[in-house]
């Protein structure tokens, strides 16, 4: 007999949720199948060409298996003849993969093409669990460090700079293409295009340690005239409104030390260790794509970092009081 509360495991829809479990990731904002760009694009058509292919032949094998076997004797004769082996077993293979292999890397030479001179460079450094993103001036345009969320401009290749601060990490953005480790000691370089304006969501997909799972950020295309004038206010310092609590939160989040490990430009705060908080308030997430960015998470995110994402580097600050908190919250979501 099953003990109360016990779950009875004959009962639960397996099937149906591991469908959903597998097809989740291929929906909306994070899909090798909702390509946004040339590069995703061009993987998705490899993908596509090689399920296709992959389902005519299996089509094909078990359908001569069956004849093999049910076939009327008289009929099924030919399929024992000496020459099936090396034609169906050698030759037709050996076709088949030249092919591909002809196919696969005529599509990746197309992408492994470099960026303009001129084109916009944006180094990404991951770290555990989050990405510090760097813009470089190479386009004239000026140079600055955010973290966890990376705009580009609509229809411009993009030059990214992969590296890491401790171990393997690996940036993903599935709508625009594909992945690429960022390796200790090592800059690796490709080139993404965003086709049309939106949020691409980017998922680190190399194992890191315990917060892995929880290390993502957003891609925003912008159009160029947009791109253009985000990057003019990301460049900037940081512009503080003259409201009495959110003079009293910045007080409070230099006083507090938080500028050790965190910049605001603009302030004391210049640390190099965590994310730079310049125009915290300006992004979509908080803490690695983990939290909508808002009063009442920031809240959270600071008290209970460690209950939130165990194993970051972010302590659990447990040290102020309800209106201190308000206070440094309300500053942090004021840097837009
Ligand atoms: Cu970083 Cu997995």
């Amino acid at each position: 007999m099953r003990r109360q509360g016990q779950l009875d495991h004959s009962r639960i829809p397996v099937a149906p949720l591991l469908a959903t479990a597998a097809l989740g990731g291929c929906s909306g904002i994070q899909s090798v199948h909702h390509a946004a760009g040339p590069h995703a694009g061009a993987i998705g058509t490899i993908g596509l060409v090689m399920y296709a292919g992959a389902a005519i032949i299996f089509v094909l094998v078990m359908g001569l298996t069956a004849w093999a076997l049910l076939a009327p004797p008289d009929r099924r004769g030919w399929l024992s003849r000496p020459a099936v082996v090396p034609i169906g077993g050698v030759i037709f293979p050996l076709v088949v993969l030249t092919a591909l292999l002809t196919y696969g890397l005529a599509i990746a030479s197309k992408l492994s093409r470099p960026a303009p001179a001129d084109a916009l460079q944006i180094e990404v450094v991951g770290e555990q669990f989050w990405w510090r993103v760097i813009y470089r001036d190479p386009d004239g345009g000026p140079a600055f460090e955010t973290a966890n969320e990376i705009h580009i401009p609509v229809g411009q290749p993009v030059s990214f700079i992969l590296k890491s601060a401790d171990v393997i990490h690996s940036f993903w953005v599935p709508a625009l293409g594909g992945k690429l480790d960022m390796i200790p000691g090592r800059a690796n370089a490709f080139v993404l295009e965003a086709a049309r304006e939106g949020v691409y969501r980017g998922q680190c997909a190399e194992y890191c340690g315990d917060q892995h799972a929880l290390m993502a950020f957003d891609v925003v295309a912008d159009a160029p005239e947009n791109f253009a004038t985000w990057r003019e206010g990301a460049a900037s310092a940081a512009a503080v409104p003259d409201a009495g609590d959110i003079q009293d939160g910045k007080a409070i989040f230099l006083a507090a030390g938080c500028g050790a490990c965190h910049a605001i430009r603009g302030t004391e705060a210049s640390g190099t260790l965590g994310p730079d908080l310049t125009h915290v308030g300006s992004r979509r997430m908080l803490a690695a794509g983990v939290l909508p960015n808002n009063i009442a998470s920031l809240s959270a995110w600071i008290v209970r970092a460690q209950e939130i994402k165990p194993g970051s580097r972010m302590p659990s600050f447990d040290i102020f009081s309800e209106a201190e908190l308000d206070a440094l919250s309300a500053y942090l979501v004021s840097l837009k």
